[in-house]
């Protein structure tokens, strides 16, 4: 069944709660570093914009609330509100869309309507994290129809969260019409090009770390891959776990050190040879401890071939996405997924909680 696309939607005087993912690092400073996940959803806010009479509200979650605190002995309850509030990333979010960003104290009530009734145009709304609700991770019903109750469409535009079952990911689209926003649709689209009708030879590189996370990856590519190229803590565990693969499967042969912190020579040199002849590329995790100098040295090696080749190269996973970053190359990768996990879950053949949602027939 075909995802409903925002192009089919009219927004016009509608206010629309958009569903972004702004779960981005604060460095020691709390400053945001990364501007990608701002980026990708400009376009969304953009189209919705350009109807007349529209409000629009974006909500993220931020963080893991329900988890650790951050910082050991923390009390629970108003720091570690403002530990998790969005107002960190409120300016970092205004400067990417390029609109004036107006910060609501939650995401549910009367702030939200306040607020949604004083919005001028052009401006939007950022909707205090979802996740200082704990009804958003239990998926609870009632809790979708508190977030949809002030809006009158759903807009989802937060692939790296489609693999999560929550409340604003899969119950809000059950009470509202919703639509997939242009850069849900372009991962969709690209990530199946990659997975089902990739131009052969077909190379995929696979490192980082939990051998159990990127397994059902590997034995999804060693269906229809020609080789899968293993690096990173992975191809450690991979080996010492004595772990049977078919031959399209290569581990590494050689490492920097006893350590084994990367990879090393004559493995480089095999894995470029290989990447050499690539027509589809899709790299996930780092092939060595990369934020570590020289521990970088495989996986820059690795990313330096696989941008000689005229391959289509698609990346993702926040790891990848930092060497990528920090080598100033993401504009010359045929495609950046903004998905970690929701990408890993994709790509090995698994549905997506939230991508189902946005198919599902309603009568509404
Ligand atoms: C991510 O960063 O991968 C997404 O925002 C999902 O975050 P989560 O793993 O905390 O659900």
């Amino acid at each position: 069944m075909k995802l409903r696309s925002i192009e089919e939607a009219n927004f016009e005087n509608a206010r629309v709660l958009v569903r972004v993912d702004f779960n981005v690092a604060l460095n020691n400073s709390a400053e945001v570093e990364e501007h990608f996940r701002f980026d990708i959803v400009k376009k969304t806010v953009d189209h919705i914009a350009t109807f007349p009479g529209v409000k629009i509200a974006l909500l993220t979650h931020f963080g893991r609330p329900s988890g650790e605190p951050r910082t050991t002995g923390q009390p629970q309850g108003e720091s570690q509100a403002a530990e998790y509030s969005v107002a960190q990333i409120a300016s970092a979010a205004a400067r990417s869309l390029g609109r004036k960003i107006v910060c609501v104290s939650d995401c549910i009530g009367a702030p939200v309507e306040e607020a949604l009734g004083k919005l001028d145009s052009g401006e939007v709304l950022l909707l205090e994290n979802v996740r200082l609700h704990p009804e958003e991770e239990a998926n609870d019903p009632l809790f979708a129809e508190t977030l949809a109750q002030p809006f009158t469409l759903f807009v989802n535009e937060a692939f790296s969260v489609c693999h999560r079952a929550h409340t604003s990911i899969v119950g809000v689209p059950k009470v509202l019409p919703a639509y997939a926003g242009f850069r849900v649709l372009e991962e969709i689209e690209k990530l199946d090009q990659v997975r089902l009708s990739p131009a052969h030879p077909a190379i995929a590189v696979i490192g980082g770390a939990k051998i159990e996370t990127k397994l059902p990856l590997i034995r999804a590519f060693e269906e229809n891959y020609d080789a899968i190229l293993v690096g990173g803590k992975i191809a450690n565990e991979a080996l010492d776990e004595k772990i049977v693969f078919s031959e399209k499967v290569l581990l590494p042969r050689d490492f920097d050190s006893s350590e084994r912190l990367d990879i090393g020579p004559i493995t480089t040199a095999q894995y470029i040879q290989v990447i050499k002849m690539a027509k589809t590329i899709v790299w996930n995790g780092p092939l060595g401890k990369f934020e570590e100098k020289p521990y970088d040295r495989g996986t820059l090696a690795i990313l330096q071939a696989m941008l000689e080749t005229d391959a289509f190269v698609v990346i993702g996973g926040g790891e990848s996405l930092a060497v990528a970053e920090k080598a100033n190359v993401m504009n010359k990768i045929g495609f950046v997924s903004s998905g970690g996990g929701a990408m890993l879950e994709y790509l090995s053949g698994h549905t997506l909680p939230g991508i189902e949602a946005l198919k599902e027939e309603r009568s509404l």
